[in-house]
């Protein structure tokens, strides 16, 4: 078997691979010649096949994103379109890809990683940890009422979406500066939304800046307001935006809409009423995963006033002794003298970077061992956080 990176001219090769996973196949001759057109696009990544005798068994993405992390915005890889041959599975060339991937990820200077999985333990084995999943949010645009009086600083501009795509831009740039967990797509791949101009897009604002904003589609009169992502800066944006969609009580029964992890839509209104739902399912959908690719490259990260001496096992980007110190706010990172009682997989590691584990669920979860003395520190070292990914791919 050979691993070869795939280039543009190269997407009729891999299509057939890729559509069978994720398309409605066999496909019509139209849509095929789509799909090649579409990737030849997004070749632009690092895409990788394993090959033999000329035929592609198994293929892997890796996109050039960015993600911040606590704070700082880093180079991130986000993996996609990991797919096999069906005569070809269970042979493990996904997994020869993915360390491929991963170790090219890191010498590109990607420090972290994120993918949405199939199954989370095939993954949580090459290193990565699932985040906690999105909530869908189910109501009927009455359970908004309260906020139809409520006077709000600001006012909300209904476009399409490719006329006040310059709005979503300036949100998600200043979301990637100052929201721990947020990604973006590159250049080449970022217009998609305002290209297929599908949508409506709602945009709050105050002070002459954009606040918030929610593309939707309506399914019909009486049927669905079929929202994405809402995506505002506090409170006030978003009761601009909830205060909008109550406004369609008369014209579709429900709303639906997606939100961040941490958010409360109990507490968006009086008299709320809906369903509030997380749904993980293996293929899909399911919460993503992150991982640390480079962790001398988190040098500087805030953290928390520690120094802590870990051992990362079995693993090939992370493994071996490290001196973790917080001093002075910011994280160093030093190869250790010797091996620590705090032992930990690559994916315990890179939960308490992102903040999603302490040190007693990695316990808790078998993912390391970590002593009870060491608790406090590692907790200060890296505090809990609620990172939220934002983009799906
Ligand atoms: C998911 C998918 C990519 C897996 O591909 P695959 O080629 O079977 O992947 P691998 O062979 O590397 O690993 C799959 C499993 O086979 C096991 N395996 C690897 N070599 C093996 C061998 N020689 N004998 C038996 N099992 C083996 C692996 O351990 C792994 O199981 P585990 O998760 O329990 O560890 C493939 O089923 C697929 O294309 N599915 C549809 C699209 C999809 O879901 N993509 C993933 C999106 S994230």
């Amino acid at each position: 078997m050979e691993i070869r990176l795939i280039t543009a001219d190269d997407a009729d090769r891999i299509m057939p691979v890729r559509a069978y996973a994720f398309d409605a196949t066999p496909l019509t001759p139209q849509r095929a010649e789509e799909l090649v057109r579409y990737m030849s696009f997004r070749l632009q990544n690092t895409t990788l096949a394993a090959e033999e005798d000329g035929e592609v068994l198994a293929s892997v993405s890796g996109i050039p994103m960015r993600q911040n992390l606590r704070g700082v915005v880093h180079p991130m890889l986000g993996v996609a379109g990991v797919v096999s041959n069906p005569l070809a599975r269970r042979r493990g060339h996904v997994r020869t890809l993915m360390h491929d991937l991963m170790r090219r990820g890191r010498e590109q200077g990607r420090p972290l990683s994120v993918l949405y999985p199939f199954r989370s333990g095939f993954y949580a084995r090459l290193g990565y940890l699932g985040l906690t999943a999105a909530k869908t949010v189910t109501l009927r645009p009455e359970a908004l009422a309260s906020l139809l009086t409520v006077d709000l600083p600001g006012e909300v501009r209904l476009r399409r979406i490719a006329e006040g795509w310059e709005d979503v831009l300036a949100l998600q740039d200043r979301f990637l500066g100052s929201r721990h967990g947020f990604t973006e797509f590159p250049e080449y791949r970022r217009h998609q939304p305002r290209d297929d101009d599908e949508h409506w897009l709602v945009t709050a604002h105050r002070d002459g800046r954009v606040v918030g904003a929610l593309p939707y589609r309506i399914t019909e009169y009486g049927g669905e307001l079929a929202g994405g992502v809402l995506l505002h800066d506090g409170a006030i944006a978003r009761a601009l935006l909830l205060r909008f969609l109550a406004g369609h009580a008369d014209q579709v029964q429900t709303i639906t809409l997606s939100v961040p992890p941490a958010e409360r839509p109990e507490q968006w209104s009086t008299d709320f009423a809906g369903t509030i739902a997380s749904t993980v399912a293996i293929p899909h959908p399911a919460p993503p995963m992150v991982r640390v690719l480079d962790l001398p490259a988190l040098t500087g990260l805030p953290a928390g006033e520690a120094r802590v001496t870990i051992t990362v096992v079995d693993d090939a980007l992370l493994g071996g002794d490290w001196t973790l110190d917080g001093a002075g706010g910011a994280l160093t990172v030093t190869p250790g003298a010797s091996a620590s009682e705090v032992r930990l997989t690559s994916a315990a590691l890179s939960g308490l970077v992102y903040g999603a584990l302490g040190p007693e669920e990695i316990v808790a979860r078998g993912l390391g061992a970590v002593p009870a003395e060491a608790w406090d520190g590692i907790s200060t070292l890296f505090p809990r956080a609620d990172p939220w990914v934002y983009l799906d791919f």
